[in-house]
């Protein structure tokens, strides 16, 4: 006869077991899931553009952000933090990235929205490179699982451009 605390012992490390490998079957079953999000940004206002007394050009937008990220969301997500970048070529610099927007998605249900919103995080040029700038706005989202690996990608919005004056 095996004593109760052999027995509980054997069960809790089938317990153990089994939870370790359906973490794994679910980090692995993320790989098989394709999403296919969707993104549309308008700029629907230049609200001023400026440059400061140190030099930096600043502006302010409303943009008008669409997306439908519902397809990143399987049984293992346990949220998604999106964040919209605006990005352009400068002299200096090949890549400047400066946030604008972010949220943090918690469920699948409220992965499909449309917002107006002005620029959460300012838009400050380091130098004066921004009147007349072509630039790409990209949504970024990274997709937090419950258990497993991270997964982070993007959609690409091109042809935008900011305006010659300032006003
Ligand atoms: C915008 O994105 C396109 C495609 O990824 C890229 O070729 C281009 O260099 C980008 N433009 C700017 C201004 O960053």
């Amino acid at each position: 006869m095996h004593s109760f605390g052999y027995r509980l012992n054997a069960l809790l490390t089938l317990g153990v077991t089994t939870l370790a490998l359906m973490c794994a079957m679910a980090s692995f079953s993320d790989n098989f899931n394709h999403p296919s999000p969707s993104a549309n940004v308008q700029v629907m206002n230049v609200n001023w553009f400026q440059k400061q007394s140190s030099g930096n050009d600043e502006v302010s937008l409303t943009l008008k952000i669409s997306a439908d990220l519902q397809s990143t969301f399987t049984w293992n997500t346990k949220q998604v933090f999106a964040f919209l970048a605006a990005e352009y070529e400068t002299p200096g610099n090949s890549l400047n990235q400066i946030s604008l927007w972010d949220s943090i998605i918690p469920s699948k249900e409220r992965a499909k929205f449309t917002i107006h919103t002005k620029n959460k995080y300012r838009l400050i040029d380091q130098g004066s490179n921004l009147r007349g700038k072509e630039f790409n706005l990209t949504l970024h989202w990274h997709v937090m699982p419950k258990t497993g690996k991270m997964f982070a990608d993007k959609i690409v919005m091109t042809g935008y451009r900011l305006p010659v004056d300032y006003r």
